[in-house]
């Protein structure tokens, strides 16, 4: 399965903070946003990933993670010139998806919880068209919106509605075929001149392929598209790291526990940053790899 990030926009609702650079690499916490979400592909045992930006920005998520090798992955990256919606990602990464399964997160969406990355890879084996997932919410006229009937089938689909048919927003992580570049290419922008993947999601439903997986309440799923909210993401994060002792959307480490690098290789990048807590965390867990009891190294209730 192939994945892509889509980190583009121009991150109004953050002004002045996103004036000078790109919302998804604000710290959230300890590091960049963008950790949060590639840690979540890393999870689903994705290891191909396409970055998606405005021109400006791209330079510094290519500084970040380079191509991608020294995570043991492949990270490219492409532009997106102007926002033009969520679902110009599959115009804009059609070469990159060569007509595979696929998985698109948003830059600014954040996971915790238990079996996450099991529920992910479970979906992405059974993928037959699209795979959404639905989590309930106090304010769904913010998101898109699935509707349910009483058995719980997904029969609707709404983006944003002034009146909510549920509670249950749909995050920004979804799984396509290969299918889903032809299903964009034939979309013509909403109201707001934007390709919705909600309308991207209604096709699939249309076709009977558009397959709803609950997130339970032991997931948390933070957007971090406001001031407000950033600051509630970077105070989860800060208070579940001080409490476990470990440390959410660490990318190293997760690559480390996936078998994308090894544990030497893992702990040589913590040396680099060993004036940061962040670092020698890295040369902990490197350290200590080999005696962690087997159950341990399989990260089921990660990130
Ligand atoms: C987008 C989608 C919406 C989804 C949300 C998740 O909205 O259009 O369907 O629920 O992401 O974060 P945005 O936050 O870009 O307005």
């Amino acid at each position: 399965m192939r994945g892509i990030i889509l980190a583009g926009g121009n991150g109004t609702r953050l002004l002045p903070l996103s004036s000078v650079g790109s919302k998804q690499l604000a710290p959230v916490y300890d590091k960049p946003m963008i950790y949060y979400p590639l840690s979540m592909l890393m999870l689903a045992g994705i290891s191909d990933v396409l970055i998606i930006s405005r021109p400006i920005d791209l330079p510094q998520f290519r500084r970040l993670f380079g191509d991608g090798s020294r995570l043991g992955m492949s990270i490219d990256y492409a532009v997106q010139e102007e926002p033009r919606g969520i679902a110009d990602a599959f115009r804009i990464g059609a070469t990159h998806i060569r007509g595979e399964h696929n998985a698109l997160i948003l830059g600014d969406n954040l996971f915790h919880g238990a079996n996450l990355p099991s529920l992910l890879r479970r979906s992405a084996e059974r993928l037959n068209g699209c795979v959404l997932f639905g989590h309930q919410v106090s304010d769904p006229e913010r998101f898109g919106i699935a509707e349910v009937d009483e058995r719980g089938r997904l029969v609707g689909i709404e983006e944003k509605p002034a009146r909510p048919r549920s509670n249950l927003a749909i995050p920004g992580l979804y799984l396509f075929d290969g299918e889903v570049v032809d299903i964009a290419k034939r979309l013509t922008p909403s109201a707001r001149g934007e390709l919705e993947i909600t309308d991207v999601l209604k096709a699939y439903l249309d076709e009977g392929r558009a397959d709803l997986v609950w997130l339970g309440r032991g997931v948390t799923w933070l957007d971090t598209g406001t001031h407000e909210s950033l600051l509630e993401a970077g105070l989860f994060v800060r208070d579940v790291q001080r409490r476990q002792g470990t440390r959410l959307g660490c990318v190293e480490e997760i690559a480390m526990h996936m078998g994308f690098i090894s544990p030497d290789e893992c702990y040589r990048m913590g040396t680099e940053m060993r004036s940061s807590p962040y670092g020698r965390y890295l040369m902990t867990c490197a350290h200590s790899y080999d005696r962690l009891p087997a159950s341990a190294r399989v990260p089921e209730d990660w990130p």
